[in-house]
C-alpha cells in the first residue's frame, strides 16, 4: 500500500537556485506511488533541465502554455482538472507575485487558477525578497485564499547569508501534501489518540528500566490517521523519529505521565490506539540522587504495577485498540485482554518473529475483534498494519468511505 497511490500531483518549479531539491521531491511522489505532473517557468529551466524531472517521473514536463509535446498546449487545463493536489516548489518571490494577482500567462497561473484541488506554495528566496512588504502581501493574500504556506525554513541560504528564506525539506513538502490530501479521508472530522515509543521508569538522576519500542509502530498508525484526514495526537515516549506534518506531539517520559496524557486527549476523541510499550513495572521510589555502588555484591529494586492505560480510557463511543506484543501463545494471550481492557480490536504481534517487533519497519500482527474475529495480516510494512487498524475504526466508527471523487471543500 503507497500511501500515494492513484493519486495525481502537479508540482510546479519555477526559478530558484533550490530547483535542484524540486527532483528530489518529484523521485519521492514518485516513489510513493504518484503521478507527478512537472510544469516550470523559463527561469526554472535555467536552473535544471527538463530532461532531469522527465526522466525521474517517466512524464512529459510541461514546458509552456504552448508546448506542443503536452497535452496542456490542446486543453490547458487538463493537469488542473486531473491534480489532486498542486505544489509549488520552489516558489520564487515572483511566482508568489503572479499567484497573488491572479496571472496565467504560464502552466503553473493557469493550473493554479482552474484547479479546484488543494496548493501548497513552497517559498524559496533570499531573507530580504522574503522580508520585503511585498513578498509578505503576496503570501498573506495567498494564505487567506486557502493555500497552504508551507515554510520558507531558516538557516543558511545560497548567498551565504543565514535567514528565513531556505526550501524547506523533501520529506515536510511530503508531509503537506499527504496533510493536504488527507483532508477528504474516510476519518476526517475525527480525532485519532495514538501513543507510541517506550516508557522509561526512573530509578535515579541517571538510570531508568525502558524496552526496545523505537515508536515505530503508533508513529506509522499517525501517519495513516494524517493520510485518512484525522485530527492526529501523538502521546509520545523517548524516541528519535521525525513526527508525521500535522500531528501533534505530547511528549511524556514515564508510564503515569503516558497514563495522563492519553486520558486527556482521550476525553474528546473518537479511538485510541495505544501503540506504545508501556513499562508494567516501576521504582516504587525514585533517588533524587545518583545510587551508589557501596560495598553490595548485589542490589534489589522495589517495584510497584503501573497503570493500565488503556483500559481506564472510558469507551463512550470512541474506539479502543489495543496492541499485544508477545513471544509466546501470541493469538491466546492477546485474547485475553480484549475484556478486561474493554478493547473494540486488538492487534497482536510475535516480537521475535522475522518480520516483526521493535525497530523493524515490517510487522506481522493478527487483529481480533470484541466478537472474536480474527484477521491475520501477514508481514506488511507498519505504515501498512497502521491503514489496515485505521480501516478497521473508520468503519467501527461508521464513516463513510474515502471521498476523493466527490468535489473537493474549498481550499
Ligand atoms: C542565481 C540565481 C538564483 C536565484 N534564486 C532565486 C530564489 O531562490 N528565489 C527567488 O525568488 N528568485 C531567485 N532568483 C530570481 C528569479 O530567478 C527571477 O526572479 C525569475 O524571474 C523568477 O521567475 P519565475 O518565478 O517565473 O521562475 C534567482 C536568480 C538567479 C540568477
Amino acid at each position: 500500500m503507497n500511501p500515494l497511490e492513484g493519486r495525481s500531483v502537479a508540482l510546479g518549479v519555477s526559478g530558484s537556485i533550490a530547483c535542484y531539491k524540486a527532483v528530489d521531491l518529484a523521485s519521492k511522489l514518485v516513489q510513493l506511488g504518484a503521478r507527478v505532473d512537472v510544469m516550470m517557468t523559463e527561469a526554472a529551466m535555467e536552473f535544471v533541465a527538463p530532461l532531469t524531472f522527465a526522466a525521474v517521473t517517466h512524464r512529459p514536463v510541461v514546458e509552456s502554455l504552448f508546448d506542443p509535446k503536452s497535452e496542456i498546449s490542446i486543453d490547458h487545463v487538463a493537469i488542473a482538472e486531473r491534480a489532486d493536489a498542486v505544489v509549488i516548489a520552489p516558489a520564487t518571490a515572483q511566482t508568489i507575485a503572479k499567484l497573488a494577482l491572479g496571472l496565467a500567462d504560464d502552466p503553473i497561473g493557469a493550473t493554479v487558477l482552474a484547479t479546484a484541488a488543494p496548493v501548497i506554495v513552497c517559498p524559496a528566496m533570499d531573507a530580504h525578497m522574503y522580508d520585503n512588504p511585498a513578498t509578505q502581501m503576496n503570501v498573506e493574500t495567498l494564505a487567506s485564499r486557502g493555500f497552504v504556506i508551507a515554510g520558507p525554513a531558516e538557516g543558511r541560504l545560497a548567498s551565504g547569508l543565514m535567514g528565513k528564506g531556505r526550501l524547506i525539506e523533501t520529506a515536510e513538502m511530503v508531509g503537506h501534501l499527504r496533510l493536504a490530501l488527507g483532508r477528504r479521508g474516510s476519518l476526517a472530522g475525527r480525532k485519532v489518540v495514538v501513543s507510541a515509543g517506550g516508557t522509561k521508569e526512573d530509578i535515579d538522576p541517571v538510570r531508568f528500566i525502558g524496552n526496545r519500542s523505537t515508536g515505530k509502530m503508533g508513529y506509522a498508525v499517525a501517519e495513516a490517521a494524517i493520510d485518512l484526514g484525522a485530527e492526529t495526537v501523538i502521546v509520545a515516549a523517548p524516541n528519535a523519529l521525525q513526527p508525521p506534518v500535522g500531528a501533534r506531539v505530547e511528549a511524556v517520559r514515564s508510564a503515569l505521565e503516558m497514563r495522563d496524557a492519553v486520558l486527556a486527549e482521550s476525553s474528546d476523541a473518537d479511538a485510541v490506539v495505544m501503540a506504545a510499550a508501556v513499562a508494567d513495572w516501576r521504582p516504587r521510589e525514585r533517588s533524587a540522587s545518583k545510587l551508589k555502588k557501596g560495598g553490595r555484591s548485589s542490589f534489589s529494586l522495589d517495584l510497584e504495577r503501573t497503570p493500565d492505560i488503556i483500559a481506564e480510557v472510558e469507551r463512550r463511543g470512541l474506539v479502543k485498540v489495543g496492541f499485544a506484543a508477545e513471544s509466546d501463545d501470541v493469538l491466546a494471550n492477546a485474547r485475553k485482554k480484549i475484556a478486561p481492557k474493554g478493547l473494540d480490536l486488538i492487534a497482536a504481534n510475535d516480537v521475535t518473529a522475522p518480520g516483526s517487533g521493535f525497530g523493524s519497519d515490517t510487522n506481522r500482527v493478527t487483529l481480533i475483534d470484541r466478537g472474536g474475529n480474527v484477521e491475520e495480516l501477514g508481514v506488511m510494512t507498519k505504515y501498512e498494519v497502521g491503514r489496515r487498524i485505521l480501516d478497521r475504526v473508520a468503519s467501527l466508527l461508521g464513516c463513510p468511505a474515502a471521498r476523493r471523487d466527490a468535489q473537493p471543500p474549498a481550499r
